[in-house]
């Protein structure tokens, strides 16, 4: 059944707001709400149709793993395994901008459709407090992707959920713009440590946690999903990576001292620069489909997921 010509609300970020979203995820709606990192689009993660229409809305050719939300450290143990080294990361970074892909608890009640039959489920306790007091009062684990259509930019604006997804969901509740700007970092264990995504909580805070290096993966190796797909997060606009000036005819997406059509950090601040990332690219995307040039970004703390997400935003597209 199509869900598109749904009229989707745009709830606010007060008691009322949170109690409405709350009662739609309970019911099986798509919700989406804002984390620390970027708006995810929920759905009750127990409710198989629920987590079926997640993939409907997004558009995505593949049923993808999803990851799971909890309030609490303390809810993961309903429905995985947290162990060893993963406890150690969960008690340094939970909540936070961390995922940690664990063994699934047999018995918790997961719709298959989260893990796409995979032996191991995402979980995330986000910092977010509208997402703490949303999952609090919904009760359920939350599987949420972030809410753009499948193969776009990631969302850290209510608008740009709307944007993208408006009449395929039911809400979104509206908590201003995400203060991280990008995903979650996401670690899985082999049983080692293995670093899957680069994301929001910088590798070195991971390093320094684990006193020592992590080895790196590419996520979903093995996995036959979208998300393994090097062209990803894309706005329609070529892009060109580490320029140091625009040529004409493009636009330039700034870092530092240089003048831009927009600058991520004129001061050089990478996390702010994560912050900006998502909604610049949007910006221009609407703009117009002139070449984007980028600024050479350094490849440290939040730098290597920002070039991360910039690597695929420029990789050849299908
Ligand atoms: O910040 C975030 O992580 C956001 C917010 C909404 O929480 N969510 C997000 O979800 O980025 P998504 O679906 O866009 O990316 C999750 C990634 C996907 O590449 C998926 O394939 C992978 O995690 N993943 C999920 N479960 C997995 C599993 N059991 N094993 C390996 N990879 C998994
Ligand atoms: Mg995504």
């Amino acid at each position: 059944m199509s869900v598109d010509g749904l009229k989707t609300e745009t709830l606010s970020a007060d008691a009322g707001g949170i109690a409405r979203a709350a009662s739609l995820l309970r019911d099986g709606a798509l919700v989406s709400f804002p984390t620390e990192t970027v708006y995810g689009l929920g759905a009750d993660a127990t409710n198989d149709r629920a987590v079926a229409r997640i993939f409907e809305a997004k558009g995505r050719p593949r049923f993808n793993p999803l990851i799971i939300h909890l309030p609490t450290p303390e809810a993961v143990a309903d429905f995985a395994i947290l162990d060893g080294a993963a406890q150690d990361l969960a008690q340094a970074f939970w909540p936070g901008p961390l995922t940690l892909v664990l063994p699934m608890k047999p018995g918790g009640g997961l719709s298959k459709l989260v893990a796409a039959g995979l032996p191991t489920v995402a979980v995330r306790v986000p910092a977010h407090p509208l997402a703490q007091e949303l999952l609090m009062a919904t009760g359920r684990p939350i599987a949420a992707p972030s809410a753009n259509p499948s193969g776009r930019i990631s969302p850290s604006t209510a608008q740009h959920v709307l944007d993208g997804l408006s009449g395929r969901v039911e809400a979104v509740l509206d908590g201003g713009p995400c203060e991280v700007g990008l995903e979650s970092t996401i670690v899985g264990f082999d049983p080692e440590p293995v670093l899957l995504r680069p994301g929001g909580l910088p590798t070195e805070a991971i390093e320094a946690a684990l006193g020592g290096p992590i080895a790196t993966r590419q996520i979903n190796a093995g996995i036959n999903a979208p998300g393994q797909l090097s062209s990803h997060y894309a706005p329609d606009a070529a892009l060109r990576l580490n320029a140091e000036t625009a040529r004409p005819g493009e636009r330039l997406l700034g870092f530092g001292h240089v003048e831009a059509n927009l600058n991520l950090s004129p001061s050089g601040d990478l996390v702010e620069a994560a912050a900006n990332l998502f909604r610049y690219l949007h910006q221009l995307d609407a703009e117009g489909d002139a070449p984007i040039a980028v600024s050479p970004i350094p490849d440290h703390g939040m730098g290597r997921a920002i070039n991360d997400r910039l690597r695929r935003a420029a990789a050849p597209r299908d």
